[in-house]
């Protein structure tokens, strides 16, 4: 087995810097107004097939009303939709009128404490037992079941109207969840699932943590009914944010971690500054079948099963997939977590002291238990993405944001895609100025989406189709929508729309071929 050593690169950093740091903390404003309009700047043109919606979530108020949050997870989720349509595009971004931010803003100060940190003014005294938590709906958005839904992993979506992304308040998923209970912010479409002769659904999950902590696996159809639903408890305080899927499992990376609520409870510290992370410790994985039906007379068939490895800390996977016996999942491993200090600025963040994320793959063994790990990228990277009918199948390509330089931590400010047949790279880099978000990949043809979903059948190469990326341009302080063709990366964008403000770094975002657009009233 290979070893695993992700630290031990600081010294190969190049001496000059691909970005500077001022400029990167720019892209750290709030962005306060929410703007409405055709987008009139643009260099290239927008493909005139590409059609539909592209949703983007991501923290929009990092601060409130002057007293600043302390870490922009904490940040009020803000979402933007760029719809496109016969070579043209609109522009619209809106605040998710979440309970918490309604008060705030009408109080004019923090309210509530924040996962990461963020305490209401007056100190320990002021924090103290208030153990509320604040749903900011800040970190993905899908369309599905004829809902715009805002996700957020700790509590329910927020529903939206998908034209005018106004709120519509909490959706429990038609009565699947109870008021409050969590929902992750990483679900999966299966473009074609074999419990559902072929039908896609929705896959995701819920985490509820504790000495032992339970994983619930939800599954439902395209028109937002539940079809399957199933509890799992698993040893150990979990903190798990995404998880992959394949035809017939749903795979959990279970970090090794472990949380000290006093600090949180005493009004110390925000949640999520009080798990530590282990990094001589294994990872669990979590391996869960999704059938829920005893297809054999063996009812261990559906037990989860746990696999140890040592893959330092995952957020995000790219992909699972099964081969001869073995799941395969690719996975992006940090050697240490990014650290959520208490009273650190996040705007200083040292990267050189933090280690990288890296893309490794992990293979395991079904049968003889034994995982099996390889480095597929050791240039930093982070929010990775597939061919959406690739999802739980055997992928060529990985699209993900990456580091300029390809040694040594550093912020995002490039594209790259990886093909794992081939080992062959393509890097499209916006540095020195600019700062890329999460590459989401849309298929050139509209045959790929059938009744507006993912179709499992792939239609032309699997790279045959755009990534859109927001890139925040820190000279001229505003973001741009950047189409790149995704079979030739290392060319010139396609396009790049520049918006007429900038939009602070987000999260994740989702495209759907339906084309969402309301009277624009164009107040940009
Ligand atoms: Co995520």
């Amino acid at each position: 087995m290979q070893s695993f050593q992700l630290n031990e690169r600081a010294s190969t950093v190049p001496p000059v810097l691909s970005y500077d740091r001022k400029g990167w903390q720019t892209g750290y404003r709030s962005l306060k107004e929410e703007f409405d309009y055709w987008i009139d700047d643009i260099e290239g043109e927008i493909p005139p097939e590409l059609h539909g919606t592209l949703f983007r979530n991501g923290p929009g108020m990092l601060d409130v009303h002057g007293q600043q949050i302390q870490h922009p997870f904490d940040g009020d989720g803000m979402i933007c939709a760029i719809a496109f349509d016969h070579g043209r595009a609109h522009f619209r971004n809106r605040f998710i009128r979440t309970e918490g931010y309604v008060a705030e803003q009408a109080a004019g100060r923090i309210l509530y404490r924040g996962v990461f940190g963020t305490q209401k003014p007056g100190g320990w005294l002021a924090n103290v037992f208030d153990l509320r938590l604040k749903n900011i709906a800040n970190t993905n958005i899908l369309y599905w079941g004829g809902k715009l839904l805002a996700l957020w992993e700790a509590a329910e979506p927020h529903r939206l109207d998908p034209a005018t992304l106004e709120t519509l308040g909490l959706d429990q998923l038609e009565g699947v969840l109870q008021p409050g209970e969590a929902f992750a912010a990483h679900p999966w479409i299966d473009p074609a699932c074999n419990q559902d002769d072929g039908a896609p659904c929705l896959v995701n999950f819920s985490i509820k943590p504790g000495l032992s902590s339970t994983i619930t696996l939800f599954e439902f159809n395209p028109e937002g009914k539940l079809l399957r639903k199933h509890a799992h408890a698993v040893p150990g305080f979990a903190f798990i944010h995404d998880f992959a899927i394949t035809p017939s499992y749903a795979i959990f990376f279970q970090n090794p971690v472990s949380f000290n609520p006093l600090p949180f409870l005493f009004g110390k510290r925000g949640a999520g500054e009080c798990i530590t992370f282990n990094p001589e410790k294994p990872t669990q994985i979590v391996v869960i079948p999704r059938h829920t039906e005893p297809q054999t007379a063996k009812r261990d068939k559906l037990k989860a099963r746990i696999f140890e490895t040592h893959a330092g800390f995952v957020f995000h996977h790219a992909n699972a997939f099964e081969q001869e016996g073995e799941v395969v999942i690719d996975s992006v491993c940090y050697g240490s977590l990014p650290a959520v200090e208490a009273e650190a600025d996040f705007r200083e963040t040292d990267f050189d002291a933090l280690a990288p994320g890296q893309l490794w793959r992990f293979r395991i063994n079904l049968q003889t238990q034994a995982v099996q790990q390889e480095l597929l990228e050791s240039r930093c990277c982070e929010f990775p993405y597939v061919h959406p009918a690739k999802a739980g199948r055997s992928h060529r390509y990985i699209f993900m944001g990456a580091a300029h330089a390809p040694e040594g931590n550093a912020p995002l400010q490039a594209i790259v895609k990886i093909d794992i047949e081939t080992g062959e790279r393509q890097l499209w880099s916006a540095a020195p100025q600019g700062y890329v978000s999460e590459p989401i990949f849309v298929p050139r043809s509209s045959a790929a989406f059938k009744n507006g979903l993912p179709s499992a059948e792939l239609v032309g190469a699997e790279d045959d189709g755009w990534l859109l990326t927001l890139v925040y341009d820190a000279a001229q302080e505003r973001s741009d929508v950047v189409i790149l063709d995704a079979r030739a990366l290392d060319q010139e964008p396609v396009a790049r729309l520049h918006l007429r403000h900038h939009v602070p770094y987000g999260l994740h975002g989702s495209f759907t071929p339906h084309y969402f657009e309301s009277e624009s009233t164009d107040n940009g």
